[in-house]
């Protein structure tokens, strides 16, 4: 089978490229690889590659500059998605995209399930939403939509990465704790995406996260007891809860997305226990 990643140094696409199972062959391509907001070039590079799957690990993932920036969040995560669909269902190649817990608006407080209707409170929510809709639209049939949240990993900028960073620079930490959510490893989400590659057939949208509750308080706590027990940091310093009212971003958060959780998932403390030896 061949699988081809788009995105190549993001966190997801990362992960993808160090679980792939050894009879997948698989390329990961980056920006200078592949152009996703032409359509003919995605052509072009599939006509030389000729993948049995594509996985879109590829986003406009800054979610506050999105605020300011609509355009160019809509053009990656609504019209080149839009396109990879149009493609894949042309040469019949399976479609697995990665959207996200920030198309719902978070005033549910039971975990959102594959059938709540979305309803993003930011720019970044509504041009993954639409990404999603372009999927429905033109590759219905053997495409799956992969929602996720609060994702990390060893790789790339993450809130573990900015967070053991700060509690070695800082005497005390702020956290927002009225954000819930569940911290999701990108690892386990990449194994989860080789699942779904080599089964016969998919759902159209399956949620994934890791198991549990936290706000960004809750984790960042764990963090940084998990990385202080391990002798990742040599201190420990205070943190303290906060509302987001005293943390201002330009983009509006959910303040509930926790998703249904998929049948194998693991805890995300025994997740980010397992990680966190990775971290350098
Ligand atoms: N991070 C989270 O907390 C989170 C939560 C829920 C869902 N998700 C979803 O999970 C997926 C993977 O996220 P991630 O955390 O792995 O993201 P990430 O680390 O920010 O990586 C995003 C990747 O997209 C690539 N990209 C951006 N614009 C591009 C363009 N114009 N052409 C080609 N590549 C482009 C980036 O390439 P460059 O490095 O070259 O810019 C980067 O490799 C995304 O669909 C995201 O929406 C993420």
């Amino acid at each position: 089978m061949n699988a081809l990643i788009i995105g190549k140094s993001g966190q997801v696409a990362w992960e993808l490229q160090q679980t792939c199972p050894e009879h997948i062959n698989a390329k990961a391509f980056g920006r200078d690889d592949i152009d996703i907001t032409d359509l003919a070039n995605i052509e072009k590079v599939l006509s030389t590659f000729k993948p049995d799957v594509i996985i879109n690990a590829s986003a406009y993932t800054a979610v506050d500059k999105a605020e300011s920036d609509k355009e160019n969040a809509f053009l990656i995560n609504a019209t080149a998605v839009e396109y990879l669909a149009r493609v894949a269902h042309n040469h019949n190649i399976r479609f697995i995209h990665i959207s996200t817990d920030f198309v719902f608006d978070g005033s549910k407080n039971t975990p959102y399930t594959v059938n709540d209707i979305p309803n993003p409170i930011n720019v970044y929510g509504a041009s993954k939403l639409a990404g999603e809709h372009a999927i429905a639209k033109y590759c219905p049939d053997n495409s799956t939509i992969v929602r996720t949240s609060w994702v990390y990993s060893s790789h790339g900028n993450n809130f573990v990465k900015t967070m053991l960073r700060l509690m070695t620079e800082k005497d005390e930490l702020n956290v927002v704790s009225d954000q819930i959510g569940s911290p999701t490893n990108a690892k386990g989400l990449a194994q989860f995406l080789w699942q779904l590659a080599e089964q016969e057939s998919v759902e159209p949208i399956y949620h994934y996260s890791d198991l549990g509750v936290a706000s960004w308080y809750d984790f960042a706590i764990a963090i940084q007891e998990i990385a202080y027990a391990t002798g990742k940091l040599t201190t420990e310093i205070p943190i303290k809860p906060i509302p987001s009212s005293k943390y201002p971003t330009p983009a509006m958060r959910p303040s509930f997305s926790l998703l249904t959780p998929c049948a194998h998932a693991v805890h995300w403390r025994e997740r980010l226990k397992n990680n966190l030896r990775e971290f350098k």
